[in-house]
This record gives structure tokens, C-alpha cells and sequence, in this order.
């Protein structure tokens, strides 16, 4: 064990133990951090019945999705896959909402087959509904119109987004609910992710609740996610308190009058695993350029796309020198193409070998990577009480080659 005194530790164990045993690159994801903000979630709301289902796009690994049903989570799932995922770990079909975006109504009817909550967001699927699935009810998913996000690619409440039902159609929305004959039983909401400032979370609600007003009977109001967290040291996140007081006070009120066992929902993905989660990578290479000096590791944006796709920040560490003097870097992978991490980053001094830990690991990373560049998929590790478990192995070569048919052709 390399346990020295300035060993960098995630989940109470030395990262570089995890490397010799698991190798690099991999994910490292550490339950306590987890449990902490589940827990830190639940505790900021004060409803009689707050069901907060994980947004299983963010991390699907099944150990993950087990880990959170024992915390009392339900999830949100966006594909039949992941509704798969979330049976495959345990969860009642009453515990999972779908809630997916332009799908086709075969695969409604799939989800259905499932019995799955779902959330409808198009009128030709409430038409559907009505035709095939009588007495089954489903939320509607609204578009607020309103701009919320860390960038325009994550924002997806506003008035040009592909996303829910515009709330200027609501009039025409209950008609054609009712002319289908479909019991409309949630209304929900997601506006984007990353967002900072509660009150575009309340002015959000407000508009949700205004439409709430127009329906007979609901059972659940859900109201998504994009809950910021940090990203370094200092970082503004929400305000998850001053939210949960608010809302919670609003929610109350709106619940006495309409019904008092009505279910406030949440979605969160980030905000319960993006920083329980660690990915490490070796350096290959050190090398100077006229204008920066490059750190060259064994992986890249197709580990790790969040920095090149939406010029997200993660903080590095040099986990085989964590208290080394720093230098400046560039950090980079192995891709054949623009390959940046960071840029002219302050990193404790760095050598072939080393290895290098991104933070904010836990949401959006596994499960964006890909086989660009024909390069493995890393494996991952849950730690449960500071013991390490390997939740998904490192690909192999033949994976590569797994659905190519390679049939007899002329050539
Ligand atoms: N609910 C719905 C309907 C969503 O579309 C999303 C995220 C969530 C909940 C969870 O949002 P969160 O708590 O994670 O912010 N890949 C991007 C984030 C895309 C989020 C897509 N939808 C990233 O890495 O920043």
C-alpha cells in the first residue's frame, strides 16, 4: 500500500492503490460522498411526501443505481435501457418515471408494457395514449419558457427547445387530454442543467404551479433538476436550502388546497454523483511547446468530453505528487484531434507516469465516453466503507470487434 502521509486518498483508500490494482484509466466512485448528498437533498425539502428519482443518464452502472435504492432513491429514465438498468437494480416499475424526449410511440408502448410512470411530451403521443392505453395515466411534460443553465447546450427549458409542451399550448393541451380520454396524473418540468440561481428555479416552479391550477387532479408535481454543484474550491453551487425552504413553503399551500397527498418530485443526477466521482489517467508524455508545456495522458474527450463539449472545468490533481511544487500545463489527451482538459493549469510538477485525477467524475462521464479512436472503455470502481469494488471491467480488444458481422463479400 502507498499510503504515505500526503498520499491523495478518494473514499478513505490511496488512489494510486486503486491504479496498481485496477489500472488506469479508470472511474472511482465513492458511496459516502454519495450518501452525503442524497441525504443533504432530502433533508432540504419539509413535504409530506418528497420522492427524489436520480437521473440515471448521469451514471447507469447498476451497483450505482443499487447503492441509491438502498438510500431511497427512484429514478428517472429516459430510454427503455435505462428503465432496464433500474428493474435490473431492484426498483419497483412505481419507483421509475420515464420521461424521454421525441421518442417513438412503439417505444411509449414499450414503457407502458413495463408499467413505468411516464411523462408524455407531445400532443400526438397524448392522442396515442388515449387510443392505446385507456385508463393508464401519465404527467405532461411543460416547457416553462424560461433561459436556465450553465450553457446554452444544457439549457433546454426555453422558448426554442425541443423540450415538453409549451406552456402556451396548455388550453389546447387538457382539450386534447380530455377528447382522448387520458388522466393527465403529473405535471413536470426540467429546465436545464448547471443552473446557479434559485430564483430561476422559483420563477420556473411558479409557472408550473400556475399550471397546475388548471388541472383536476394531480398526483405528483415534478420539477426536474440542473442543480449546480461545485467544480473547485470556492465555486458557487445552489443554494439547495434556500430552494428546498421556499419551494417546500409554496409546495405546502398549493398541496392543501388542490390535494394534500399530492407527491413532490425531483430529478437530480449531478448534484448526487458528479463529485463523488474521480477519474484517473497516466501521463505518456511531458513536453514543452514555444507557448505551454503539454502533459500527453492515456486517454481523452473520448473518456472525458464535458471540457471540449461544453468548455466544462475540472479540476486536476497530480495524485502521484499531490503536495509536489506546482507548474504550469496544458493537459491533453491521446485523441487524433483537439484534445484539451485545461489549459495553462496550475499542477503540482508532473513526470511520465504520474498519475492525474479529475474531479467531478460521477455524472455525465462514463457514460458520454466512447470507442473514438478505437480506444477501450476504462473500467469502474465503487467504494462502499473504504473498500474498493471493480463495478464494470476495462474493455478488451474484442469488444471492439463484438457487433461487426464481417459477411462474405465480393472483395
Ligand atoms: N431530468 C431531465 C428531464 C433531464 O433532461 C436531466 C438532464 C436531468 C433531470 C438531470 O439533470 P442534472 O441534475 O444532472 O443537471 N451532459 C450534460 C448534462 C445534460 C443533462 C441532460 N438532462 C453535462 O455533462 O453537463
Amino acid at each position: 500500500m502507498k499510503g504515505t502521509n500526503n498520499a491523495f486518498l478518494w473514499g478513505g483508500v490511496p488512489v494510486l492503490d486503486l491504479v496498481d490494482k485496477f489500472g488506469a484509466p479508470i472511474y472511482v466512485y465513492d458511496c459516502a460522498k454519495i450518501a452525503q448528498q442524497y441525504d443533504r437533498f432530502v433533508a432540504a425539502f419539509d413535504v409530506p411526501s418528497l420522492h427524489v428519482n436520480f437521473a440515471c443518464k448521469a451514471l447507469t452502472n447498476i451497483s450505482i443505481l443499487r447503492f441509491l435504492r438502498s438510500l431511497g432513491a427512484g429514478i428517472d429514465a429516459v430510454s427503455i435501457g435505462e428503465i432496464e438498468h433500474a428493474l435490473r437494480a431492484g426498483y419497483e416499475t412505481s419507483q421509475i418515471v420515464f420521461t424521454p424526449s421525441s421518442v417513438s410511440l412503439k417505444e411509449l408502448d414499450q414503457a407502458a408494457a413495463l408499467g413505468v410512470r411516464i411523462t408524455l411530451d407531445n400532443m400526438e403521443a397524448i392522442r396515442h395514449w388515449g387510443r392505446k392505453h385507456p385508463g393508464y395515466p401519465v404527467a405532461l411534460r411543460i416547457n416553462p419558457h424560461i433561459m436556465a443553465g450553465g450553457n446554452r447546450k444544457i439549457s433546454v427549458g426555453h422558448i426554442d427547445s425541443k423540450f415538453g409542451i409549451s406552456i402556451h399550448h396548455l388550453e389546447e393541451v387538457i382539450q386534447v387530454s380530455k377528447d382522448a380520454g387520458v388522466r393527465i396524473c403529473g405535471l413536470h418540468m426540467h429546465t436545464g442543467s448547471d443552473i446557479l440561481d434559485v430564483q430561476v428555479f422559483l420563477q420556473a416552479t411558479e409557472i408550473l404551479f400556475a399550471a397546475a391550477e388548471q388541472f383536476e387532479l394531480l398526483d405528483y408535481i415534478d420539477f426536474g433538476s440542473g442543480f449546480k454543484v461545485a467544480y473547485k474550491e470556492g465555486d458557487i453551487e445552489t443554494d439547495i436550502e434556500l430552494f428546498g425552504r421556499e419551494v417546500s413553503a409554496r409546495f405546502r399551500t398549493f398541496a392543501d388546497r388542490h390535494n394534500p397527498a399530492l407527491q413532490l418530485m425531483f430529478e437530480p443526477g449531478k448534484f448526487l454523483v458528479s463529485e463523488a466521482g474521480l477519474f484517473l489517467a497516466k501521463a505518456n508524455v511531458v513536453k514543452k511547446s514555444p507557448t505551454t508545456t503539454f502533459v500527453g495522458l492515456n486517454t481523452g474527450f473520448n473518456h472525458l468530453i464535458r471540457p471540449m463539449f461544453y468548455d466544462a472545468y475540472h479540476e486536476i490533481i497530480n495524485a502521484s505528487n499531490p503536495s509536489g511544487d506546482k507548474g504550469i500545463y496544458s493537459v491533453v489527451g491521446y485523441i487524433c484531434e483537439t484534445d484539451t482538459f485545461a489549459w495553462n493549469r496550475r499542477i503540482a510538477e508532473v513526470h511520465p507516469g504520474d498519475v492525474l485525477a479529475f474531479k467531478n467524475a460521477g455524472a455525465y462521464a462514463y457514460m458520454m465516453a466512447s470507442n473514438y479512436n478505437s480506444r477501450l472503455l476504462p473500467a469502474e470502481v465503487l467504494i462502499h466503507d473504504q473498500h474498493p469494488h471493480l463495478i464494470r471491467k476495462r474493455q478488451e480488444m474484442k469488444d471492439l470487434f463484438r457487433h461487426q458481422t464481417d459477411p462474405p463479400l465480393p472483395f
